[in-house]
């Protein structure tokens, strides 16, 4: 079992813009061709923070249009924020708020022996690292540069931590970048 950050990214290090647009990522790839439906099929719970849930609360169209289901996950999931917010209709979600040690905990009984996906943003995946939670980073990198807007990875997080495991093209517009996180650092303990 494995705590994951599974996301695409623009190359300069952005997950969004800063009104939290994702339209710059679509043109570049599909996400089936990625390692995406092997890597889902072996998640048993997944988080998110609460930009990212707004994100498919405004889209639940075209999510619905694009996978059948304003909430295209079947597995349980926790949506981090101080705020309440709207439940999507039909989705598993757990509406929590604080530290994520707790939380993982949770997510890992719920997981029955699968992975966690840490879905974002790129902070809360920090809070799962600066916890010495995190195992490994799937990063698609668009061949994008935003200039600023929500960032990947707001850590900084030194050699030799970062383990590049696999490379993998997708045509012109992707490459896919795995990484795994090695815990025996003392920064991460
Ligand atoms: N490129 C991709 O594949 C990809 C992947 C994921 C996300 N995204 C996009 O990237 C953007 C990410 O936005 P973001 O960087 O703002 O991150 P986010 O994690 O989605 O949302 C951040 C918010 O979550 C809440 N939060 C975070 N940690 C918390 C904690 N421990 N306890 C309680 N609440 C907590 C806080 O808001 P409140 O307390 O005010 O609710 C915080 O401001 C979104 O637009 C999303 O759609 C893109």
């Amino acid at each position: 079992m494995k705590t994951q950050y599974f996301t695409a990214t623009s190359l300069d290090g952005f997950l969004a813009t800063e009104d939290d647009s994702l339209d710059w990522l679509f043109p570049l790839g599909d996400l089936n061709d990625s390692s995406y439906p092997e890597f889902i099929s072996g998640v048993g719970a997944l988080a998110m923070g609460s930009a990212t849930y707004e994100w498919m609360l405004r889209h639940a169209d075209s999510v619905a249009a694009e996978t059948g289901s304003a909430w295209p996950y079947t597995q349980p999931a926790w949506v981090f924020s101080s705020r309440q917010l709207p439940m999507i209709e039909g989705a598993n979600i757990q509406f929590v708020n604080g530290d994520v040690r707790n939380v993982h905990a949770q997510m890992q009984a719920a997981a029955e022996g699968k992975n966690i996906w840490i879905v974002g943003g790129g902070d809360l995946a920090g809070q799962f690292y600066d916890a010495g939670l995190l195992d490994e980073l799937i990063l698609q990198v668009g061949s994008a540069t935003l200039g600023q807007g929500k960032p990947l990875f707001p850590r900084r997080v030194l050699s030799p931590v970062l383990h590049l495991t696999s490379v993998r093209q997708m045509g012109s517009g992707m490459v896919e970048l795995r990484y795994d996180v090695r815990k025996d650092n003392p920064d991460n303990a």
